[in-house]
């Protein structure tokens, strides 16, 4: 037998997969947000003796989702969509509160569905039924395939004989081929609420779960309608000597996908080797077919070699 019908052989022997594919039971772990995580449920204790005026009013939160549908259509998206993002910056986070779910699964694109926590930047507080407070934080939505970025930003809540009104700044970045001009409304009146009768106990004032529609449809370029219901903020505003509400837990680790179109067969690898795993330092495909080359070759040589007895 030739040497290169053996090291053919040989080669062959050693790259062809068994049947048992390789797998690892160590898994990368999946690369954690930026948003700091926290599991300690949300609650409220009380801090005897402190008022909330207007000298201290100088913390709290806006919790907000802003609208389910419109983070189920950028966070899942519809088929086909690739590249979509949510994120939170500026003092934003993306909590785990409230996340849209399909077939029983969280965030099913990857991408983070809770709803938004805006901290605290500055209030002007003259009773319960009277104030100005201001949240800081920018939540951007991004949906290439449908050339648009909308941005959210700054949020704040202003009440006073009876009414109450959320504002933000929208930003709506529309690339060539989107059905609407890009549009930039800072302080926009988006939202109106329904002031909840409450009065802050031990410095601590909370509207929780207010009911809220969309004001202006020019934010969202027409997609919606003045009136549509949005998701129902929850506020905190607190004196500096009170004891805020615990935040709410930050969203899962997200792990990051490349594609998210649903049109895409093969599933989104979960678990990686690690790689520190022993490596044999050959390109297992190439060297497969130059095993076959080989193996061909050995064949040849020994076909030559060979002459039929004559009689
Ligand atoms: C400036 C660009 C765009 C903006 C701002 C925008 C915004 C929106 C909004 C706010 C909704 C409602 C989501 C909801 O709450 O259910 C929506 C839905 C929808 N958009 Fe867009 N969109 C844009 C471009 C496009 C493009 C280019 C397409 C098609 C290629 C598209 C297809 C759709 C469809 C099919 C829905 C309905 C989704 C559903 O009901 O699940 N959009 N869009």
């Amino acid at each position: 037998m030739s040497v290169s019908l053996v090291t053919g052989a040989m080669l062959l022997a050693v790259l062809t997969p068994t049947s048992a594919p390789v797998t690892t039971t160590t898994a990368t772990p999946p690369v954690q947000s930026v948003r700091e995580t926290t599991t300690t449920p949300s609650t409220t204790t009380s801090a005897p003796g402190c008022d909330l005026n207007q000298a201290n009013a100088r913390k709290g939160d806006l919790v907000w989702g802003f609208k389910k549908s419109f983070r189920q259509y950028v966070g899942v998206g519809l088929a086909g969509a690739t590249g979509n993002s949510i994120t939170a910056t500026n003092g934003a986070t993306i909590t785990a509160l409230d996340e849209v779910v399909r077939d029983g699964v969280p965030n099913p694109a990857g991408i983070p569905t809770g709803a938004y926590r805006f901290t605290f930047d500055s209030a002007d507080y003259t009773s319960p039924t009277r104030f100005t407070s201001r949240y800081r934080g920018t939540v951007a939505f991004s949906y290439p395939a449908h050339f648009f970025t909308l941005l959210l930003s700054d949020p704040w809540v202003t009440t006073a004989n009876g009414t109450a009104t959320l504002h933000a700044d929208i930003e709506l970045k529309a690339t060539p081929g989107a059905p609407a001009q890009p549009a930039n409304l800072p302080d926009v009146a988006l939202a109106r609420l329904t002031p909840p009768a409450a009065t802050a106990v031990n410095g601590l004032l909370t509207w929780p779960d207010v009911p809220a529609t969309l004001t202006s449809s020019e934010a969202f370029a027409g997609f919606y309608q003045a009136g549509a219901p949005l998701d129902p903020p929850t506020m905190t505003l607190a004196a500096d000597c009170a004891t805020t509400p615990t935040a709410p837990p930050t969203a899962n680790p997200v792990i990051p996908t490349a594609t998210t179109s649903t049109e895409n067969l093969i599933p989104v690898a979960r678990f990686r080797p690690t790689p520190d795993l022993a490596s044999t330092g050959v390109d297992a495909e190439h060297g497969l077919w130059a095993g076959v080359v080989l193996l061909l070759a050995g064949l040849a040589l020994v076909l030559a070699a060979y002459r039929p007895r004559r009689t």
